[in-house]
């Protein structure tokens, strides 16, 4: 009996990516639809993040789009500063994105322990999390979910983008109207209703920043409509002692960020310079840039390697909550057509991704061609390639526009919605309308 149960399973590397490839170890992460936990690969010995999402879960959160949008997204990019994808698969149970670990903790974990972060610190952030913007905005795609809880750290500092669960691609020719995002860093464009596109990106980072340097954020409401107001009208304002902590350039900085029309943003203005305004502001006069963009500039805050960035209570809820813990499963032999239409869309349209083993590609049409140049590169610096099908799925209509909660909230009606520490949108708020037809 013994013998049986203690047998290893045999894996089988040649095939298919799965769950079995993996080592699961401790979580260090929760958000609105996924855990987070830390795995390693068997045969490269490799640590990864696993983020999953359960998948009757997601249906029921109505979030099947958004999943699949962002495996499609994620499969599509590959840069410096976002946590990139590695591998994706999905068994019966969830859906699986293997990412780039990040041990150096998000922002927001930072943020609580420490009040505040020096001028410094936020400004290589800003730097680092611009070029990363610059790079996705280059190929038409806006996050729309930039805040601390979204900004993880490595070992060495740098700061990475991740969750990409509403990112979405623009055209110009089309502005989007849905409102999506975490309220407290939604740009005024997205909240009027007026029609956006990437600027919003710059604006959320501004209240970002701000947030980071002065512990607190610029507009702030104790509901969703007082919140709006706030964004929308209030003057900017900085604490009385601002220029303790921030000087002139960054100040001015923060303020072009802040800036409540889009096309006069830092860096937004049409006829401009785009990122090179970034890089010719005063406030990075200190940044090397070509130092920066090859990962190599020296973060003024490094993590404690030694301490866990990250909140111990996800291992704990894990271990003491969790009545359906995760275990690598073999997938039973269901017939596609008794799935419910959520769960077939999910079975067919979260397809497997293996770094090792294929190029990036993009979904979105006219990125079709620019991405087959993205070669596949291991952290180990092993590089293998695979001829790319460019557009063999151009069904990215098909994929709607749906909002976002922050971590740990559960749905609200929009009434109950409070704004004092959180930052959550109501759902109800947010499940707006297709914004991805491209004609
Ligand atoms: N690659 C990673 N490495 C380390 N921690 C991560 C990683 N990805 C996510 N996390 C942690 O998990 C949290 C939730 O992940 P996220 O991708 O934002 O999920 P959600 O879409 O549910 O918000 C993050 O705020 C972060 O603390
Ligand atoms: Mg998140």
């Amino acid at each position: 009996m013994g013998a049986l149960c203690c047998r290893p399973q045999v894996v089988d590397f040649d095939g298919d990516v799965n769950l079995f490839h993996f080592v699961l170890l401790r979580c260090v992460g929760k958000g609105a639809f996924g855990k987070v936990r830390v795995v390693q690969h068997k045969q490269t010995r490799e640590l990864y993040a696993l983020k999953y999402i359960n998948k009757p879960k997601c249906v029921k959160m109505k979030a099947v789009a958004n999943i699949i949008q962002e495996r499609r997204l994620l499969e599509e990019i590959d840069h410096p500063f976002v946590v990139n994808l590695r591998y994706a698969f999905q068994d019966d149970e969830n859906c699986f994105f293997v990412l780039d670990l990040m041990l150096g903790g998000d922002l927001r974990f930072h943020l609580e322990r420490l009040g505040s972060l020096s001028e410094d610190t936020v400004r290589f952030y800003v730097a680092e999390i611009s070029s990363a913007l610059s790079f996705l905005h280059d190929k038409h795609i806006m996050h729309r979910d930039i805040k601390p809880d979204n900004i993880l750290l490595d070992e060495k500092g740098h700061a990475h983008l991740t969750d990409f669960n509403i990112a979405v691609h623009y055209s110009e020719r089309r502005m989007l109207t849905g409102v999506a995002g975490s309220m407290a860093y939604m740009a005024p464009e997205i909240l009027s209703k007026r029609g956006y596109t990437y600027p919003i990106d710059f604006w959320s980072l501004g209240v970002c920043a701000y947030e980071l340097i002065f512990g607190r954020r610029p507009f702030r409401g104790r509901t969703n409509s007082a919140l709006t107001h706030s964004i929308s009208r209030d003057p900017l304002r900085f604490p009385e002692n601002a220029e303790e902590k921030c000087s002139r350039p960054g100040l001015q900085a923060l303020k072009s960020l802040l800036e409540r029309e889009p096309f006069k943003r830092l860096s937004c203005n049409p006829q401009g310079e785009g990122f090179d305004e970034i890089k010719r502001h005063p406030w990075f006069s200190c940044i090397d840039w070509d130092t920066l963009g090859r990962k190599e500039g020296l973060s003024p805050f490094v993590p404690d390697g030694k301490k866990a960035n990250f909140d111990a209570s996800h291992e704990l809820e894990e271990l003491l909550l969790e009545d359906n813990p995760l275990k690598a499963k073999a997938r039973k032999n269901r017939d596609i057509n008794d799935l419910s239409v959520e769960m077939r869309q999910m079975e067919e349209q979260f397809t497997n991704y293996d770094f090792r083993a294929m190029n990036r590609r993009s979904y979105y049409p006219h990125n079709q061609q620019t991405v087959s140049t993205v070669t596949a590169t291991s952290s180990s610096g092993q590089v293998t390639s695979r001829p790319v099908t460019p557009g063999i799925n151009g069904d990215v209509d098909q994929i709607t526009d749906a909002g976002m909660l922050d971590r740990d909230t559960p749905p609200v009606p929009e009434e109950e919605a409070k704004f004092e520490d959180a930052h959550a949108v109501p759902m109800t708020n947010l499940m707006t309308e297709k914004e991805e037809t491209y004609a």
